[in-house]
């Protein structure tokens, strides 16, 4: 199972040597597991350095897909230069606050497979597109702009979020979630060139008491953690729940 906390814009180097103080203390780690962390850039090597003896995956929140007279921004050679295990694109937060559209992240996508890096890939439709019952085809037009013709040579992960799930409490039931991430590996397997199957996580108000019932589901291959990720003992807690 794959465990991904994205820290969002929360942390302090107190709050952060908390964190990992509580993580270690707590996490029984269990090597079929693939646990990563997302603090901010800022913190990113405190984080990687109180970590160091585990086994655990240290990532970015976003990239910009160029580098140079871009101010204020962070690109994948700096990344790479760092060890960055993962980066995670197209987050809705990101899509919604900082205006990206599907052309700005496939040119994100692009810049991390040049590096080899692992990149988590956010799509998720709306409250409206999901009411309106067009969860599917939003998702396949987000799937088509990313990925669509690609010969892809590296591993990627695929984040399910919908966007009236994140932070709210509210989650689409599990089997609702297992059948929409098979979709999403069918759609992924058909438009890229040679047919890859990634892996697919949930995003969403996932917490210790959801997570069973989540990773219970064949398709459902890990979760994004948002708000149930930010405290260390709740963060262990929720690996633990899923031993072998
Ligand atoms: P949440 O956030 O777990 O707080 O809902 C998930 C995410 O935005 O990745």
């Amino acid at each position: 199972m794959i465990f991904i906390a994205n820290w969002k814009s929360n942390g302090s180097l107190r709050i952060n040597k908390e964190w990992c103080d509580n993580f270690k203390n707590k996490i029984k780690l269990n090597s079929k597991n693939f646990i990563g962390v997302a603090p901010s850039y800022i913190h990113f090597q405190n984080i990687k350095n109180q970590l160091k003896e585990l086994d655990i995956k240290v990532g970015a929140q976003d990239v910009d897909a160029h580098g140079g007279a871009r101010t204020g921004s962070i690109n994948i050679d700096m990344l790479s230069d760092l060890n960055c295990d993962f980066v995670i694109i197209g987050h809705s937060e990101r899509r919604l606050f900082f205006g990206e559209d599907s052309a700005t992240i496939k040119s994100k996508l692009e810049s991390i497979y040049k590096k080899k890096i692992l990149p988590i890939v956010c799509v998720g439709e709306s409250y409206n597109d999901n009411k309106k019952g067009k969860t599917h085809k939003v998702l396949e037009s987000q799937l088509i702009e990313l990925f669509s013709h690609d010969q892809i040579s590296q591993e990627i992960f695929i984040a399910y979020e919908p966007i009236w799930a994140i932070g709210t409490g509210l989650t689409p039931n599990s089997e609702t979630v297992n059948e929409i991430h098979q979709f999403i590996k069918d759609r992924v397997q058909f438009h890229t060139k040679n047919n890859i199957i990634p892996s697919v996580l949930y995003g969403g108000s996932v917490t210790t008491s959801n997570i069973k019932d989540f990773s219970s589901q064949k398709h459902i291959d890990g979760v994004l953690v948002g708000g149930a990720s930010l405290d260390g003992n709740t963060f262990a807690d929720l690996v633990n729940k899923i031993g072998d």
